[in-house]
């Protein structure tokens, strides 16, 4: 699993997020120490996900595909580069759930009393940190779909 990132990578993966509503904000690109990074042949990004302790598991996020590299299933290949369990994502994107379901997730309603507690907390932030920096956008859209964020959890 890579784990360092380049600031072009870090550029490159701040634009898609500036653009990708349902995706953290921006300014964490560069938060977390565990990530995986798909390269092109000139070893330009063209896949990233980013795994967060969760002190009882690690959540993904971040997970992105290159607009010009979608579709190819870039995501089920960034899915086999993870090297940790357990393993959960919340998402809303159809393409994601297929892959998360075909690498092995399951459905679930939360990942646990010690990762919930964890989440809760970062959420907690995140949100903080969109209205200090007035991402409202972001967090309207986040507010708006909070039902549509579905759960998909690998156990050991
Ligand atoms: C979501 C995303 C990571 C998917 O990556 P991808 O490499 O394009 O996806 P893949 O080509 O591996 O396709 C995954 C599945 O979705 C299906 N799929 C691809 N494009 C699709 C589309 N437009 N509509 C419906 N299904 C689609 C594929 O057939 C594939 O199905 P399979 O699991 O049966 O093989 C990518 O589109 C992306 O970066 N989106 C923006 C960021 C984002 O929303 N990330 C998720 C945040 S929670």
């Amino acid at each position: 699993m890579s784990s360092a990132a380049t600031d072009s990578d870090l550029y490159w993966l701040k634009s898609i997020m500036k653009n990708e509503l349902d995706l953290r904000p921006p300014f964490l690109a560069g938060i977390g120490k565990k990530r995986v990074i798909m390269r092109d042949e000139l070893g330009n990004p063209i896949g990233h996900l980013t795994l967060s302790n969760r002190w009882s598991g690690y959540e993904i996020n971040s997970f992105v595909v290159d607009e010009n590299h979608r579709g190819r299933g870039l995501s089920h290949e960034l899915l086999e580069r993870i090297d940790t369990s357990p393993t959960f994502c919340y998402t809303r994107d159809i393409r994601l759930q297929s892959a998360l379901l075909k690498a092995g997730y399951s459905r679930a309603f939360l990942p646990g009393f010690i990762a919930t507690s964890n989440l809760m907390l970062a959420r907690l932030c995140i949100v903080l940190c969109m209205i200090f920096t007035l991402d409202f956008r972001r967090l309207f859209h986040q507010i708006k779909n909070i039902l549509r964020y579905k759960l998909y959890i690998l156990d050991d």
